[in-house]
């Protein structure tokens, strides 16, 4: 655990400034506006060590496959976002000193996101040899002008004279520190010095992905006389540099805008036109007007999203930092992009869309935002069931197989551990569907469209499954569950489970599905009977003794043993222990049979849940974001309240607090829905099963309240909760009978309910 921020409800705030933390510094100042993002690298540049990355939603790249031994089915191409033309480059110089805060002396350090309106500001003294100059930068990427970027930074001289050059710059020859085969992706296009634009394109690939054009503009507008101004570009590059000289007192404000736009949007040949609109539409307004009305948009989004904590400020930083990153990276808004597990924050994990999607942000986003939001989400990969198809074709399977990683449908993962064994993932993709009916209680992707993706991955399961004459049941061999600290094993009880539930859930939704969905899908009599005796006869294996599932089949063969008992020093032993050692060692990853179950949660016993926790839970490492948040909902439906705060502070302050080590890569951003829903489902214990809104909430003994709504067909609802109790107000919508802790109460619009 290491914490280099403040604690702030509503700021990420440092007055620190170490050589050493500048990579996490960065990633935990990242910004976006689900358009595009940045790491907080510095404007004026930073020669010591640091990721520069800019990063573009949709535009990515697929790196050629690099193994050491190459496997039949591996895929062809990793696919990245990759790292975009960099356009926030303000270079200064002070009397012919660069301004590079690996080098130069300087004090008063500050440096702040302020989670009310995604805006990042930096400010410092520069010491110099006869000056010293205040410098205090802002920057905010607009979310209602989305490829606007503004930039503004203002210099005031308090002692002595400065001379002060500025380089502003548009940088299109950015590389990818993780490239497989360290090369440029981007090709110069054009620099246009008149138009201050550059435009790149993605290099040509053997693999038949769309090449991508991106063209930059910048714009400066600075009051005053600037004593010179000269346009310069070579390949990729332009700048445009400019003098002036302050006397002691005096300040100037810089301020660059940037626009940015893509092929994804607008052909190459128009890009400069376009850009040059946008421009316009930016610069009718001044930086403070451009502010306002982003301010205003963000106000708009927290005014339903904000969860309230009163009483444990560590708490309240937490979440809100992790819903504004959540938002950064993805508010729904374009239906051809998903949510990357390190969104724009870093090159790990390539942008590219996991199971993180369906099981972790779904459930949130279902609570927040409108149902087409999530409806977009399922139809995304409806719209890449083609891929899903190759994917299983790949393995010499029927059906469809969801990849793990992916911005097509194309498996672009190349482990075999992962890419061949990692497949509960093709049943927990499916399961948003079952969470957005349940949820919305709108059937018509269910029967429609969802019969698509229910058939193709039952199609699938059906064929991976295997029937064990020896056992007599069917089982499914050489899997990795979301424990990837254990590999190839059989009969992974989640795997197993999840399939079971997806071939089952397929069968009952079948019948009601469209006409024209059951034509377009045809399941044979005999497909169903196998589907069924699939289903009666899936082995999940258990020990009646202790009253748990078994993970695996050799799970108990282990030397189990608590992660208590891992030497001081030793953890995350990801990081300090060989992988054959990981993968013989009791220690779990993240959430596996406690993920079943809270998939699952209305099918089993409190005391089948209990056992399964106090056995699991101690054996857990959570060195997967994802982990933490589970096991909290768990412990809190448990009554386990100090596991359950435990737990939803290591999730809500996972990067914050940099607990896995590893946020110096980027953010956690698929797992941030994870502290909305330990509070949510956790906390409040909302469950939304058979048209039933239920609560059942508990307040941590150090706060004092917290509060927070939900959409829910067609009504806002507002919980309150308390030491006293808890409080339901009906914001909009119709009358609502609602459970409170097993009591049914009548929700009203405009009243409050005591429960
Ligand atoms: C986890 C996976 C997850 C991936 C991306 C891995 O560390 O084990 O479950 O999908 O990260 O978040």
């Amino acid at each position: 655990m290491k914490r280099i921020f403040e604690i702030d409800p509503w700021r990420v705030v440092t007055h620190q400034f170490k050589e050493e933390d500048k990579r996490l510094q960065e990633s935990m100042t990242a910004i976006g506006n689900d358009y595009m993002g940045l790491r907080g690298n510095f404007e004026e540049g930073y020669s010591g060590d640091s990721l520069q990355g800019t990063y573009l939603a949709g535009v990515w790249f697929p790196d050629k496959t690099r193994v050491g031994w190459w496997k039949n089915g591996y895929p062809e191409y990793f696919g990245k976002s990759i790292n975009a033309p960099s356009f926030i480059g303000l270079e200064i110089t002070i009397n012919d000193e660069k301004l590079d805060l690996a080098k130069v002396n300087f004090s008063d350090f500050e440096l702040s996101l302020d989670m009310h309106q995604g805006l990042l500001t930096r400010s410092f003294i520069y010491e110099g040899k006869d000056v010293k100059v205040k410098f205090e930068f802002e920057r905010f990427l607009h979310i209602t002008l989305k490829e606007a970027a503004l930039i503004k930074v203002k210099a005031t001289v308090l002692s002595g004279e400065a001379h002060i050059e500025y380089k502003s710059t548009l940088d299109g020859k950015v590389v990818n520190e993780d490239s497989n085969y360290d090369e440029y992706f981007w090709l110069p296009i054009e620099e246009d010095q008149e138009a201050r634009t550059i435009q790149v394109k993605t290099k040509e690939n053997n693999f038949g992905v769309p090449q991508f054009t991106v063209l930059l503009k910048e714009s400066l507008r600075h009051e005053g006389q600037a004593v010179t101004t000269e346009v310069a570009s070579q390949e990729a590059k332009l700048a445009e540099t400019f003098a002036i000289h302050l006397a002691e007192g005096e300040s100037y404000e810089v301020e660059k805008d940037v626009i940015v736009v893509t092929s994804r949007d607008v052909a190459d040949e128009d890009q400069k036109a376009k850009a040059s609109e946008l421009m316009a539409q930016l610069q009718s307004k001044t930086f403070e007007e451009n502010l306002a009305d982003h301010t205003a948009a963000w106000q708009k989004r927290w005014d339903m999203s904000d969860v309230v904590i009163a009483g444990d400020e560590a708490a309240q930083q937490g979440i809100r930092f992790n819903i504004l990153q959540l938002f950064m990276t993805y508010y729904g808004e374009d239906e051809r992009l998903n949510v990357g597990p390190k969104g724009f924050t870093g090159e790990k994990y390539g942008g590219a869309t996991y199971w993180d999607t369906e099981a972790y942000i779904v459930p949130m986003y279902l609570g927040i935002t409108k149902p087409e939001v999530t409806k977009a989400l399922l139809q995304y990969r409806h719209d890449q069931l083609e891929g899903a198809y190759h994917n299983a074709k790949q393995q010499g399977l029927a059906g469809a197989l969801f990849p793990m990683v992916t911005f097509t449908g194309v498996e672009c993962h190349n482990e075999w551990e992962i890419t061949f064994e990692e497949i509960h993932r093709n049943a927990d993709i499916p399961f948003a569907i079952y969470q957005y009916t349940n949820y919305t209680g709108d059937e018509s992707y269910v029967k429609d469209e969802g019969m698509d993706v229910l058939v193709g991955t039952a199609r699938f399961w059906a064929d991976r499954v295997h029937f064990s004459k020896w056992r007599n049941k069917y089982v499914i061999h050489g899997v990795t569950g979301p424990n990837e600290y254990e590999n190839n094993v059989n009969n992974n009880w989640f795997t197993n489970t999840m399939a079971r539930w997806l071939i089952k859930y397929t069968l009952e939704r079948l019948p009601k599905a469209t006409e024209e969905a059951q034509k377009r899908v045809n399941v044979t009599e005999e497909e169903k009977a196998k589907w069924q005796d699939i289903v009666d006869n899936m082995y999940l294996g258990e020990d009646k003794n202790l009253g748990i599932f078994l993970q695996q089949d050799d799970f108990l063969d282990k030397d189990i043993r608590p992660v208590s008992s891992i030497p001081e020093g030793q953890r995350p032993i990801n990081q300090h222990w060989s992988w054959d050692k990981i993968l013989r060692s009791p220690f779990i990853k993240q959430a596996d049979v406690l993920q079943g179950i809270y998939f699952l949660n209305d099918e089993y016993t409190m005391e089948q849940k209990e056992k399964n926790f106090d056995f699991y839970e101690p054996l857990t490492v959570h060195e997967s974001s994802l982990s933490p948040c589970i096991h909290s909902i768990l412990a809190a439906e448990l009554g386990k309240k100090e596991k359950a705060v435990e737990l939803y502070q290591r999730t809500a302050r996972l990067d914050l607090d940099n607990y896995n080590n590893d946020t110096v890569d980027g953010l956690h951003i698929t797992s941030m829905s994870g502290s909305w829903l330990a509070i949510v489902q956790g906390f409040a214990g909302m469950r939304y099963n058979n048209d039933q809104l239920s609560f059942k909430p508990f307040i941590p003994d150090d706060w004092n309240k917290y509060s927070f709504k939900i959409n829910y067909r067609d009504r806002l609802i507002q919980v309150e909760v308390d030491q006293a109790g808890s409080k339901l107000t009906l914001i909009k919508g119709e009358n609502l009978p609602v459970l409170v802790s097993g009591k049914e109460v009548e929700l009203k619009e405009g009243e409050t309910i005591n429960a």
